[in-house]
């Protein structure tokens, strides 16, 4: 079996505690987009882990890869590995000797790009992640391979702060002994993680001749994709399922089954548009802690949007549906559900490109009453999903007519035995 999943929103749905949940069924798990800009929780009786590079299948694989696709914080990399060898986990890690490696200089381009973009302000993770792929494009990147070699990484940093002097005026990168000390210390990085290095594609390929499972782990979400996220409030990456043929060099004609993760209502960090928001009360926000993984921002809480899931569902084409946090929603009184978007009267049945369009936007809710919190959960784990409240199995119900596809994974709390599945994942 091969598979992919997917956020089906703006990122931080779930995924994280899905993808753990499925991965027993998977040999192989691979990242193949972003890097620490995700933050991915997974609970298991109660102990927390959180990835942000390494890909959250860890805790039941038995491989994890890191695709070429990614970029990699080396030093965010040695202390997650360090997390999951106190946690006494033995996995076989690899990591594509193509991946492009974020540095300090990075991070510092990040922001410095983030100050003069004033009106067009993205409220980025501030980890580096734009500017490390504006290298890889440019040709100038440093790449996993390279931390073998001092003398392309000195080069590489050199030619990288002289294309963005500008930028980095008034940085500490000014001073030629800072780049050097940011050249050993990316050689000293090396030296600890290079024995991770492979030659991914080849790697995955085999496993796939040899009939191993491998589940492909997406980043972010739908609306955060390069080309059709909201743009220019999106991550530097594509994150739709098309993205893992390029980001891990498998084809996408040997997928099985793309599983789409969204979240029981919607969540957004940073800026841009978010025509589902509930603007001026923070209830759905506190009862969810909607706080972020990687940053700790409060995020902008809205409705399920069913224009915006109908969307992000064919860009990736979605076999199965996953849903999460319905146990936080079913605690509002009343829920609505985003249904319709309309721009000057009219229904629109395209996901709009022109920011001036959300300012006309006009957005048709549906209600539906809570179900109130959950009290017998492990009835519910035992018997599965008969024994769902009426009220929620119709919220449920309703997104599965809306959408045409089935909701095959439903999680019920964020430890991995809240979860509950239909057939084809039991
Ligand atoms: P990801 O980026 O998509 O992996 O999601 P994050 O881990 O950033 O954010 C999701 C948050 O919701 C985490 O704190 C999870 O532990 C939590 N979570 C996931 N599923 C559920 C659920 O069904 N119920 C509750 N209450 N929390 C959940
Ligand atoms: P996971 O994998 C939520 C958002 C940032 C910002 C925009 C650009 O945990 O779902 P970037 O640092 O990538 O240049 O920021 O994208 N963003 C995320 N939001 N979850 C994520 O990842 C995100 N990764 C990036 O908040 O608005
Ligand atoms: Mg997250």
């Amino acid at each position: 079996m091969i598979s992919v999943i997917l956020g089906l929103q703006f990122g931080d749905e779930g995924k994280g505690k899905i993808t753990d949940f499925i991965s027993r069924d998977f040999d192989d798990v691979v990242r193949f987009n972003g890097g620490s800009n995700a933050g991915h929780t997974v609970v298991i009786n109660g102990e927390k882990f959180k990835f942000h590079l390494v890909p959250s299948g860890a805790m039941q694989s038995s491989k994890v890869i890191l695709g070429n696709g990614m970029v990699i914080d080396p030093e965010e990399l040695i202390s997650e590995l360090e997390l999951l060898k106190k946690s006494n986990k033995n996995i076989d890690i690899k990591i594509s000797a193509g991946a492009h490696i974020v540095t300090k200089m990075h991070k510092c381009l990040d922001k410095k790009e983030e100050g003069i973009r004033s009106k067009l302000n993205i409220g980025t993770t501030s980890q580096g992640i734009g500017p490390t792929y504006e290298d890889k494009y440019a040709r100038t990147g440093i790449r996993f391979i390279d931390l073998s070699n001092k003398e392309i990484i000195k080069d590489k940093i050199e030619t990288i702060y002289n294309m963005k002097k500008n930028l980095l005026a008034g940085s500490i990168y000014e001073n030629p002994e800072e780049r050097n000390k940011m050249v050993d210390e990316l050689c000293s990085f090396g030296n600890s993680i290079l024995k991770y290095m492979d030659y991914t594609e080849n790697l995955i390929y085999n496993d796939y001749r040899k009939g191993k499972n491998i589940l492909f782990e997406g980043a972010q979400g739908g609306m955060l994709d390069i080309d059709f996220g909201i743009y220019p409030f999106v991550t530097s990456s594509n994150t739709i399922a098309g993205a893992l043929t390029t980001g891990s060099g498998f084809s996408f004609r040997k997928v099985n089954r793309v599983i789409g993760v969204f979240k029981a209502y919607t969540s957004k960090v940073g800026s841009g548009p978010f025509p589902s928001e509930i603007v001026n009360d923070s209830t759905l926000r506190d009862l969810g802690s909607e706080y972020g993984t990687t940053t700790g921002r409060p995020r902008r809480v809205g409705w399920l949007d069913i224009p915006l899931l109908k969307y992000t569902i064919m860009m990736n084409d979605v076999d199965s549906l996953a849903i999460t946090k319905v146990d936080i929603l079913g605690k509002m009184k009343t829920i609505k559900v985003a249904t319709k978007y309309t721009i000057d009267g009219k229904e629109i049945d395209y996901f709009p490109k022109r920011l001036e369009d959300f300012n006309k936007l006009h957005v048709d809710y549906v209600e539906f009453p809570g179900w109130g919190t959950i009290n017998n959960a492990e009835n519910i784990i035992a018997n599965g999903y008969d024994e769902l409240p009426e009220n929620m199995k119709k919220f449920l119900e309703f997104i599965e007519e809306k959408t045409g596809k089935t909701i095959d994974i439903i999680s019920l709390g964020e430890d991995r035995k809240m979860t509950i599945t239909k057939e084809i994942f039991n």
